[in-house]
């Protein structure tokens, strides 16, 4: 892109998002340790140094953007950003939880924030030695993940006194599945906590009845050989495959872990529930496309999708160490954009068990009436259901 042009882009997007802007910048270094993405090219993040109070607080968000799940896919996220680190963007936003100003992000802004860049394709868990002979692909996400931290690490956090991983969507899955390990790598004072922002994927069965994502899942693990980097926890019990769920895996994480998801996690909906290949006859498409214009029967089967996810989340038993914000948006990643993290209409708890009703829920994307019955209620706070609000996530 032109170099004008790039910071007419650069700007405009600023502007949008109310975010400033944090360039690229390549770890190079990684390269010889085989920590690369899908095509070769190094791994990326962005960087925006803490100051203040926050200088030895690190915040480090993983980005998220769906799995490839064999040589065929992978191949094609090598011509994508997601397979490769040549064709990223050089500049992004850094809003909501990654915004530097206080009124935006009361609890981080003062912290060091990063944004690790997704190329892997296998949610940073992927280890093959070798290059796919055919397609010269590299399945090497883990090493990623390990290249990154060490040099975080010798940049200060290993002086952190307070630090989180975050992420979002399958970077999100990531923050979960790597948790202790993260927790492992920092100071044994530092206070440490993980973060996922609609990372909890669910196992269920698709609108015509197929194992959809488990397939998929199992398909993702196999390709890049994850199982090793998995939980040893989940992976002595269950198929390698099933613990990318983070259902088989949550429980026996001993870090603190913060859940946020939607209960109509908008992607799920989309790519487990209603996947193209389970609609053949794309009933779904224009439901999909945008939620009013769902049928009442379809909108029963999001309902019946969101008491799946409810089963799931309580299926992990209740514990000291984890806490939830589950709303019912139809929404996909809510800490990352201004809008849905701190805005005068964001969502917000008052007190820690309550939904504030006087401020519009989900006014980004309002829902039609049926699926409001959903919007969790004082009431609904049963046991493992605890509503903490989002911005109370700071170190107590
Ligand atoms: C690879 O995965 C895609 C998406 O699931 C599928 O459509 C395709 O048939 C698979 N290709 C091979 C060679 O298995
Ligand atoms: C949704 O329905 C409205 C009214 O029937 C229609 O105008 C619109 O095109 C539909 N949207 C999609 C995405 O199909
Ligand atoms: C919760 O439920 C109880 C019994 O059903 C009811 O008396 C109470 O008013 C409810 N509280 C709220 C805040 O809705």
């Amino acid at each position: 892109m032109q170099l004008w042009l790039r910071a007419i882009f650069t700007l405009l997007i600023v502007l949008i998002t109310e975010g400033h802007p944090v360039d690229i910048t390549y770890l190079q270094s990684a390269v010889a340790k085989g920590a690369v993405c899908l095509d070769g090219s190094p791994p990326a993040y962005h960087f925006d140094k803490g100051f203040g109070a926050g200088v030895n607080n690190w915040f480090i968000q993983l980005e998220g953007g769906a799995w490839c799940n064999n040589a065929t896919t992978c191949l094609e996220r090598t011509k994508t950003r997601l397979g490769s680190s040549k064709l990223m963007v050089k500049t992004v936003s850094f809003s909501g939880i990654l915004s530097n100003k206080a009124k935006f992000n009361p609890d981080f802004y003062n912290w060091n924030r990063i944004r690790i860049r997704y190329c892997d394709g296998s949610s940073f868990t992927g280890d093959v030695e070798a290059a796919d002979p055919k397609t010269k692909v590299f399945y090497r996400g883990a090493r990623i993940f390990s290249a990154v931290m060490e040099d975080f690490l010798a940049k200060g956090m290993k002086n952190a006194q307070n630090a989180i991983l975050a992420g979002c969507s399958a970077g999100s899955l990531a923050a979960i599945l790597h948790c202790d390990r993260f927790k492992g790598l920092l100071p044994p004072g530092a206070k440490v906590k993980c973060l996922s922002d609609a990372g909890f994927f669910i196992n269920t069965q698709t609108i015509s009845g197929t194992s959809h994502i488990e397939q998929f899942y199992s398909e993702v693990v196999n390709t890049h050989g994850s199982a090793k980097n998995l939980p040893q926890s989940c992976t002595s019990r269950l198929k390698p495959g099933l613990c990318f769920f983070p259902q088989n895996v949550a429980q026996h994480i001993q870090t603190p872990l913060f859940l946020v998801n939607a209960a109509y996690d908008s992607w799920q909906i989309k790519h487990i529930l209603a996947p193209e290949v389970a609609d053949p006859h794309g009933t779904w498409r224009n439901c999909k496309l945008d939620i009013l214009n769902c049928s009442s029967t379809q909108l029963q089967t999001m309902q019946a999708f969101r008491s799946e996810f409810l089963k799931a989340l309580n299926s992990l038993g209740p514990s000291s160490t984890r806490g939830y914000y589950i709303n019912s948006c139809y929404a996909h990643c809510q800490t990352g954009m201004q809008e849905t993290w701190l805005m005068d209409d964001s969502l917000v708890l008052s007190g820690t068990t309550t939904i504030d009703t006087s401020k519009k829920m989900c006014s980004y994307r309002r829902l039609p009436k049926q699926l409001e019955i959903g919007i969790m209620k004082e009431n609904d706070s049963k046991r493992s259901i605890v509503l903490t609000p989002v911005t109370k996530l700071a170190f107590e």
